[in-house]
């Protein structure tokens, strides 16, 4: 089935304001997301907050079937958290490291990722190995097998990178470390919404994700899978009166689910919100949004790399709807600000964010368009002429 762009762009009224090809950065909330959040906040300045909580107890509790329903996964397996990094950094700081452990992990490792995964060897001792890609820009599926050996702990993936439309092939990687007994820990910000993720087929013992990017939730959403047979190898590193009871003067008791990794106080309209746009998405149908986002993605390429002076910078076998790219010696922040001023969103993607991977490159910053299934390709050629009229001026 195709998405009917139109009624996709009537429930998006952003669409009417701007062309948003920021999608990667945080995407335009469908109506039935804004409802879910302004009803409740409505009703918690109507009747008080706890009491407007107690009211929705019903559609909260549901917020997790429709997550788990989207990935694959049980409800008690899903903690609702503010965001991606919130959702991995409870996950990675609960595993029991000692001195020796290596972890191992891509080129395209998101950028607080990494610097988490920094403070643990500090802390830790443990060793980071960073496994080269193969030829066509991916992780390396055979570099990983060869570096896993008996003081393996972890392998920490990012799916889709931040900087570039690389999709990495996270399945085969779970195989590999499923295979192995190795925990594996994916970074599902990017490909969340934009990609049917099995949580099964991934072979994940940890998935973590963002609400606002191509899912269409609020800012301040995020959520984490943990899988039930490691939940009880994991100790969240900090824990509250939701996460454990206060049994006794002198003990507690860690919730059983995966809620252990959550805090008492969150914002219910948005997570109501989250739940509104993962119904969102399955409404429409996660494949016929990956194959419309992706289809946007290649024509944007092909159209850049036509342009003189571009430069197209994604790399991997599968795509997905983030497009780099750099004009000749022109500044990136400089090439997105002209694009702003003409109406069109999209982000700088940096060295900063990219330590692995971009200087190894030769690249600095460049210019990220990350089209979604309700921007329009009349939307991706607005974008190309206003670069092609930069590249003739730079010519
Ligand atoms: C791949 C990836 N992982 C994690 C994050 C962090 O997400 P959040 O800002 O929700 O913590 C981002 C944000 O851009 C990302 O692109």
């Amino acid at each position: 089935m195709s998405i009917d762009v139109d009624l996709a762009r009537s429930l998006t009224p952003g669409t009417q304001h701007v062309v948003h090809l920021n999608n990667a950065g945080s995407a335009l909330p469908p109506q039935p997301v804004i409802d879910a959040v302004s009803t409740f906040l409505q009703r918690e300045a109507t009747i008080g907050g706890y009491e407007a909580e107690a009211e929705a107890l019903g559609e909260l509790e549901r917020v997790y079937d429709s997550i788990a329903g989207m990935i694959g996964a049980h409800r008690d397996e899903v903690a609702i958290v503010e965001s991606a990094t919130a959702a991995w950094n409870a996950a990675f700081t609960s595993i029991p490291f000692a001195a020796g452990d290596r972890i191992l992990t891509g080129r395209t490792e998101y950028a607080s990722n990494a610097i988490n995964l920094l403070l643990a060897a500090e802390r830790y001792g443990v060793e980071i190995v960073v496994v080269d890609d193969d030829d066509h820009g991916q992780i390396s599926v055979d570099g990983l097998r060869d570096a896993i050996d008996e003081r393996t702990r972890l392998i920490a993936l990012t799916h889709v990178a931040t900087s570039g439309g690389l999709v990495n092939p996270a399945a085969a990687v779970g195989r590999l470390a499923r295979d192995a007994g190795v925990l594996f820990l994916l970074d599902a910000c990017q490909s969340v919404g934009q990609r049917v993720l099995d949580v099964e087929k991934l072979h994940c013992d940890m998935l973590s994700a963002t609400g606002r990017k191509f899912l269409r939730a609020p800012r301040g959403t995020g959520f984490l899978y943990v899988r039930h047979a490691i939940l009880d190898h994991l100790h969240p590193a900090q824990l509250d009166l939701r996460s454990a009871t206060w049994t006794g003067p002198d003990s507690y008791d860690v919730t059983s689910t995966a809620r252990r990794f959550e805090e008492w106080e969150s914002s219910k309209a948005l997570q109501l919100g989250l739940g509104a746009a993962v119904e969102h998405a399955m409404s429409w149908g996660l494949e016929n949004i990956a194959e419309r986002t992706t289809g946007l993605a290649v024509r944007l390429r092909r159209m850049l790399a036509e342009l003189p002076g571009v430069s197209v910078h994604d790399k991997g076998v599968d795509m997905c709807g983030i497009v780099t790219f750099s004009l000749g010696g022109a500044a990136a922040p400089d090439l997105k600000s002209v694009l702003t001023s003409e109406g069109i969103n999209t982000s700088v993607a940096a060295f900063t964010s990219a330590q692995y991977d971009f200087p190894r490159r030769g690249l600095e910053q460049v210019v990220r368009a990350s089209p979604h299934y309700y921007n329009t390709e009349a939307e991706v050629h607005r974008l190309v002429d206003v670069v092609a009229s930069l590249a003739e001026v730079s010519a």
